[in-house]
């Protein structure tokens, strides 16, 4: 391993910035129909999803509040620790408000299930997860997406905000990560 933790690993183009483009307008058109003259509030789950949010929230044709927790889960690598303690909370009061949660990718589902029965205790009116990718493969929680950019295999996935050990998330398209066989090479 390098200093960075990336050595030995390809990146191979998934999406490009078109394709995602048409994933984000799709979500939004359904977001700002089904959220229209309600009191919507988005809340982004960091540091994933923050590429994706800012893109989405400005094609929404609706008012749109937002917010921010950040959740400890996924350690380093790219193995989940299964753990999930949160270490930034929502600020703007969720009783009575419909809230959508911006996820960049739903894996085992924990996460997911951890904040959305957390974000439960304080009193919104309704609960939607909106996210970006999902890996259905991997699922260890029932937990399904109300709003859903693609479905993608069990793969590694980086760019779009996404990271591998803090790497990658400047990306603006979507890759995928290979080991490299130096045999091979
Ligand atoms: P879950 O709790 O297992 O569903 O994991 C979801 C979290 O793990 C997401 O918020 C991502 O930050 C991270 N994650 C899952 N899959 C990937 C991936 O392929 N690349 C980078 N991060 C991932
Ligand atoms: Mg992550």
């Amino acid at each position: 391993m390098n200093s960075e933790g990336t050595e030995g690993y390809r990146l191979n183009r998934l999406f490009t910035q078109e394709q995602i483009a048409s994933f984000v307008q799709g979500l939004a058109d359904r977001i700002s129909k089904d959220y229209s003259g309600k009191e919507l509030v988005v809340v982004c789950i960091l540091k994933g999803a923050f590429m994706f949010l800012s893109d989405l929230i400005r094609r929404l044709r609706i008012p749109v509040q937002v917010d921010f927790v950040r959740l400890a889960s996924y350690g380093s690598g790219m193995k989940t620790s299964g753990k999930i303690e949160i270490t930034k909370d929502v600020e703007i009061p969720l009783e009575k408000k419909d809230v959508l949660i911006i996820e960049d990718i739903i894996d085992s589902g924990r996460t997911l299930q951890f904040l959305k029965d957390r974000l439960a205790l304080l009193k919104p009116r309704s609960i939607k997860i909106c996210a970006l990718l999902d890996k259905k493969a991997r699922r260890e929680v029932e937990m399904e997406a109300d709003y859903l950019g693609a479905d993608v295999d069990d793969i590694f996935i980086v760019g779009y905000g996404i990271d591998f050990n803090e790497h990658y998330r400047h990306l603006p398209e979507i890759y995928y990560v290979t080991p490299i066989d130096p045999s091979k090479e």
